[in-house]
């Protein structure tokens, strides 16, 4: 199959990761047409939104980006159907959460909107289409995707002849850093079988990403390469979390610990944050996901061994809230806490997976009535995060409210707990914020980056993670 250079392209799945791709696809591409389609009609209508600061995903970047290029060669569409009939290349961005039941429940990537997707794909593509996975998925997703394509392969009614090529093109963009991810990344992986099409996807990244920096290798390899990078990541941030416990334990300081095994330059010093465990859509569900697949073909111990960093993550988010009842006289009934960030991490509105998430319920559950702030996510995304779970009615949980900044969450709280690393908490007015607390006040700061000297001058009894 001869590849002619690529015109036209639609993403399927106008979420966190198919809007900020497409977005720097067709601003580095301008000659390539770009549509984004997704079923959710309000969600396309917030990415066509004359205000740029009412995108659905906040991104630092984005905005100047889509500005660029929105309505020149990048557009956001309901229209599915010819947006995949037009186009030479589909990406396949929907989300893949992990099963809630049936086979696999917990653990294993539901896969009904890739093969929804896939088989809409199936039906209305027109001529030589390639069909990438963006999204993260089991290894061996493609054999299902290339099934359902190539059921549909061959002379249509109209006298034309349909033909796929799948390709694995997984994304590595961080949230918060999702522009500068993809205008320099470390590297594009992609995976396939057709050299043809593996050139036409490289060619489009070729327009700014340097070509020792294109990866390619087979399909199977660069699906397992997504998981694999998220599970190493989120087993580095479970080890110095397992590590920061045992610090406060002793008198060392995980900070110190962390500069000191950081400067060997085998281990490095990134992603050794000691923190409330990691939050975002990738990490749990990829690891779960890596769990399953081993226990799938028959490798229990290596299952074992990844599950753990789960279990060590969710165990850090329980011991931080056990630590903040014990310390405020071993109960939290009806007592005011202030939350500063609910966020996974700072510089984005995602809550998915959020360790604010089962701290505060926890603490919910011992009764707290909790006050919280966090600059970006909004009213309605908490309260779905934090609703009690159904048959749930039997006790007397707390209560929360929104404040709209740190020091009104304070005002009559006994304690702050640090959730996010918002930057702006770095510069907290802490004499401000203890004059209105109830005393003994304390703060609980689970990120480690606040001024604790400030804090402890202003009176406050001061918990960070990993200092002993
Ligand atoms: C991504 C990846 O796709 C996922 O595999 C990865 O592990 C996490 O990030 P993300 O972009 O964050 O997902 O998901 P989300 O923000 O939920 O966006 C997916 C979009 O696809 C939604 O807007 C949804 O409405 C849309 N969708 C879903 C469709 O348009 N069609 C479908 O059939 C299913
Ligand atoms: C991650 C991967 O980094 C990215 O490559 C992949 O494509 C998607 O998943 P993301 O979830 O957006 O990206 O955020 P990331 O910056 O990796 O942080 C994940 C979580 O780990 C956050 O909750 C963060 O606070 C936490 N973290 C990170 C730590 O607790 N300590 C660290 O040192 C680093």
């Amino acid at each position: 199959m001869t590849t002619h250079p690529i015109q036209t392209i639609c993403c399927i799945g106008a979420g966190y990761v198919g809007g900020p791709t497409m977005a720097v696809i067709a601003d580095r591409c301008p000659q390539i047409q770009v549509t984004v389609v997704d079923l959710n009609a309000s969600r396309i209508e917030a990415w066509n939104d004359p205000d740029l600061g009412r995108l659905p995903v906040y991104e630092p970047g984005l905005d100047a980006v889509v500005g660029r290029c929105r309505g020149r060669n990048l557009h956001f569409s309901t229209d599915v159907q010819s947006a995949i009939a037009q186009a030479d290349i589909v990406f396949l961005s929907v989300n893949t959460p992990t099963k809630t039941r049936g086979v696999g429940a917990g653990q294993a990537s539901d896969l009904r909107w890739i093969e929804a997707s896939a088989r809409q794909v199936a039906a209305c593509a027109k001529g030589h289409t390639i069909v990438v996975e963006k999204s993260t998925l089991p290894v061996r997703t493609a054999e299902t995707v290339k099934a359902i394509l190539a059921a549909a392969q061959g002379a249509t009614p109209d006298g034309e002849t349909k033909s796929f090529e799948v390709l694995s093109n997984p994304e590595f963009l961080a949230e918060g850093t999702a522009i500068a991810d993809l205008e320099q990344p470390d590297r594009v992986l992609i995976g396939g079988e057709d050299p043809a099409a593996i050139e036409a996807l490289a060619g489009i990244y070729g327009h700014w990403v340097p070509s020792e920096r294109i990866l390619r290798t087979n399909l199977w390899s660069s699906e397992l390469s997504k998981l694999t990078a998220n599970a190493f990541l989120a087993q580095r941030i479970s080890s110095i979390n397992s590590i920061a416990a045992l610090c406060e334990a002793t008198e060392a300081n995980v900070q110190e610990v962390a500069r000191a095994i950081g400067s060997d330059s085998r281990i490095g010093s990134k992603f050794l944050q000691a923190g409330p465990g990691f939050g975002g859509s990738c990490f749990q569900k990829d690891i779960l996901n890596l769990v399953y697949l081993c226990r799938h073909y028959g490798l229990d111990e290596v299952a074992a061994y990844w599950e753990a960093v789960v279990q060590l993550n969710a165990w850090q988010q329980h011991r931080i809230a056990r630590l903040v009842v014990n310390k405020l006289f071993g109960t939290v009934t009806a007592k005011r806490l202030a939350i500063l960030g609910f966020a996974f991490k700072a510089d984005t509105n995602d809550t998915r997976e959020a360790p604010a998430i089962r701290i505060c319920s926890d603490l919910l559950d011992e009764g707290a009535e909790l006050a919280i702030y966090d600059p970006k996510v909004s009213e309605g995304q908490i309260a779905a995060d934090l609703e009690q779970p159904a048959g749930d009615g039997g006790h007397d949980r707390g209560g929360w409210q929104l404040s709209s900044s740190a020091l009104e969450a304070a005002r009559g709280a006994d304690a702050v707990l640090v959730l996010t690393e918002w930057s702006e908490f770095a510069a907290i007015p802490w004499v401000e914020l203890a004059a209105v607390m109830r005393k003994p006040a304390w703060v609980f700061d689970a990120r480690a980056r606040l001024d604790h000297g400030v804090a402890r001058a202003a009176g406050f009894h001061v918990w960070v993670v990993g200092q002993g």
